[in-house]
């Protein structure tokens, strides 16, 4: 069967892509820019948009892993009921949605249909600690704001195979699923993680929240954009830090750690 991945080039996407090649289905890989999407061979990519509902193809296609986001600053989709309507049309049967930490027009437009639909609602992603890897390489320190706070950041690669599971796999219609990792790591702890993996001292720069605005801008972000990171990084939700145990129930295994991801990815701040 032939599955469609939205946003098949980012971060939880091409793990989605693997775990479906790994299950021996057929890709479709939606991207803006077919010529950078790097791949694998055996994958159709086709070239597509999210903003404009005509330009993706459901032909022939069993299940979307679909994305809520709209373009590159995170903006909501506001296409849900257009893309729902002909994802129905061409004879989809199963979406798994990849929400944006609300439920938005996207979802409300999947739930309102007649597809078999699956809320993904995975905390921050282990690899948002990449954004520590420039400055890590660089001098050995990061500067963050907020660090002892606690989240339950979650693999992507767990993210990618939960979404394979749930669109190739019966029992998961109508369910709203929340994804962490094993364990809530404050922002230093996860530092502290990566210095192990490295085998190298890392300083912690504490920020204030000002600081942080002003690199934020600096960075040039919209003033809600920094709104929304300071809510989120200072005063989390409990979803954001509560250890759930659903990516083991779905997938037989354990969650991946952060110590594992961190091992993973210690090329990438060398
Ligand atoms: N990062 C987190 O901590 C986190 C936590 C919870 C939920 N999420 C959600 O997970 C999703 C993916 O996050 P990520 O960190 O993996 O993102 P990412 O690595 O930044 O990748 C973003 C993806 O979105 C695609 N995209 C953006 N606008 C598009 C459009 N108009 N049409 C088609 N594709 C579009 C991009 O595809 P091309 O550039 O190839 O077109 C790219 O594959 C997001 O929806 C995010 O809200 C993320």
């Amino acid at each position: 069967m032939t599955y469609l991945v939205t946003g098949a080039t980012g971060k939880a996407g091409r793990h989605v892509v693997s775990a479906l090649l790994a299950a021996g289905e057929r890709v479709r890989a939606l991207t803006r820019n077919p010529a950078e999407s790097a791949l694998p061979p055996e994958v159709e990519v086709v070239a597509g948009d999210l903003t404009d509902p005509a330009t993706v193809p459901f032909d022939g296609v069993t299940g979307v892993h679909l994305l809520t986001i709209g373009g590159d600053d995170y903006a909501t989709l506001t296409t849900g009921p257009e893309l729902v309507k002909r994802a129905q049309d061409a004879g989809v049967r199963r979406i798994a949605v990849l929400w944006n930490g609300d439920v938005g027009p996207v979802e409300e437009a999947v739930a309102a249909s007649e597809l078999a639909w699956t809320r993904l609602q995975p905390t921050d992603f282990m690899g948002n600690t990449l954004h520590l890897a420039p400055s890590i390489r660089a001098e050995g320190q990061v500067r963050e704001p907020f660090s002892d706070v606690p989240a339950a950041p979650v693999h992507e690669a767990d993210v990618g195979a939960v979404s394979a599971a749930v669109l190739t796999s019966d029992g998961h219609a109508g369910k709203a699923y929340t994804l962490t990792g094993p364990e809530a790591l404050t922002a230093r702890q996860r530092v502290a993680r990566v210095s192990a993996a490295l085998g190298r001292e890392l300083t912690f720069v504490e920020l204030t929240e000002a600081q942080a605005r002003d690199r934020w801008r600096d960075q040039g972000l919209a003033d809600d954009m920094i709104d929304t990171l300071v809510a989120w990084q200072g005063s989390p939700p409990p979803h954001a830090y509560t250890v759930t145990n659903t990516v083991a129930e779905i997938l037989g295994r354990p969650p991946r750690t952060f110590d594992e991801w961190a091992k993973e990815h210690a090329p990438l701040f060398t």
